[in-house]
């Protein structure tokens, strides 16, 4: 009984959408046909704190309702952005919410599709949409700028699972009939998957590290060729554009611990690794390049 009570909770919105997304929401200039379910404010006050939204962020709210995440954002944090709907009632709305709270030099509404929507412009991304309505915009928000955050109300993004996630009461959600809601947060990963080569001096002598990542997601695994022996990397964690990782690789005949850290940008990782072990203690530069073939065989864990 409790299943089907948190089931129901979660399904309101989506059956409220449900008619207007069904009803093709993606040719452009269609109309919603169904009731609007707005994002409790206590909710979309915690939307903006999981993301830390600040003055520097551009927001961009996926089908923005009568515009109160577009405007807090704008009110409380001195955001700037837009949100778009299909209905026009709800753009009227939003931009009357505007001027209500004197934010119409930051914020703006525009009647459009969302799946129509640049994107680009964006720092901060919010949706309170449908699951499938999420995955279906997953590729295009993979593809935006590394670093971006993404906020979603009740809805995650399946098998991309969520960096941080929270539940919490809503008791004015559906017009004051209560319930709970659950907020997603994601940050869009660079893309590091694949080879990569990098060359850097130790101990005076040019030395070559070819490194082979795997990836899925904000996920990151792999392997590194160093003097001919492949070797597990450890610990590597991607968060926006910021990857670090680390593995212990012999260097003059001794093991030596490195320590990775850097920015991916496009065919490019650059940033800082530091090396210890044996009579070698170094803190180096390190640029490594998008690479078609890297040795990966025989890894030692
Ligand atoms: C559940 S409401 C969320 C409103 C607001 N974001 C909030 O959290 O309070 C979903 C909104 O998305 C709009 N919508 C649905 N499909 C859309 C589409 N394809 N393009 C633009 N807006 C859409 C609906 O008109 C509705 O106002």
């Amino acid at each position: 009984m409790q299943r089907l009570l948190m089931m129901l909770n979660k399904m309101l919105p989506a059956l409220a959408c449900a008619g207007l997304m069904a009803s093709g929401a993606h040719a452009a200039g269609d109309q919603p046909s169904v009731p609007y379910v707005p994002t409790p404010q206590a909710v979309v006050d915690r939307m903006l704190n999981m993301a830390k939204v600040t003055a520097q962020d551009y927001l961009i709210d996926l089908g923005s309702g009568d515009g109160r995440i577009v405007v807090t954002a704008a009110k409380k944090f001195g955001a700037r952005g837009f949100g778009v709907d299909l209905n026009p009632v709800r753009i009227d709305e939003a931009n009357a919410n505007a001027r209500k709270n004197g934010v119409t030099d930051k914020v703006a509404f525009y009647q459009r599709n969302l799946f129509d929507t640049d994107l680009t412009q964006a720092t901060v991304i919010t949706m309170y949409l449908l699951p499938r309505v999420n995955l279906e915009l997953r590729p295009k928000l993979l593809d935006l700028k590394p670093g971006t955050r993404l906020v979603s109300h009740d809805f995650d993004m399946g098998d991309w699972k969520a960096d941080a996630s929270t539940r919490m009461d809503a008791a004015d959600k559906f017009s004051g009939a209560g319930g709970d809601s659950d907020v997603y947060f994601w940050v869009v990963p660079a893309k590091a998957g694949g080879g990569w080569r990098s060359q850097f001096p130790v101990s005076g002598k040019p030395q070559t590290y070819e490194f082979m990542f795997e990836q899925k997601y904000q996920m990151v695994s792999g392997s590194v060729q160093v003097n001919g022996r492949a070797v597990k990397i450890t610990d590597a964690k991607l968060r926006g554009a910021e990857l670090t990782f680390s593995f212990t690789a012999d260097v003059n005949d001794a093991p030596v611990k490195h320590e990775f850290s850097g920015s991916v940008d496009g065919s490019r990782i650059i940033g800082q690794a530091t090396l210890s072990g044996g009579r070698l203690t170094a803190r180096v530069e390190w640029i490594a390049e998008r690479a078609a073939r890297v040795a990966g065989l025989g890894v030692i864990d």
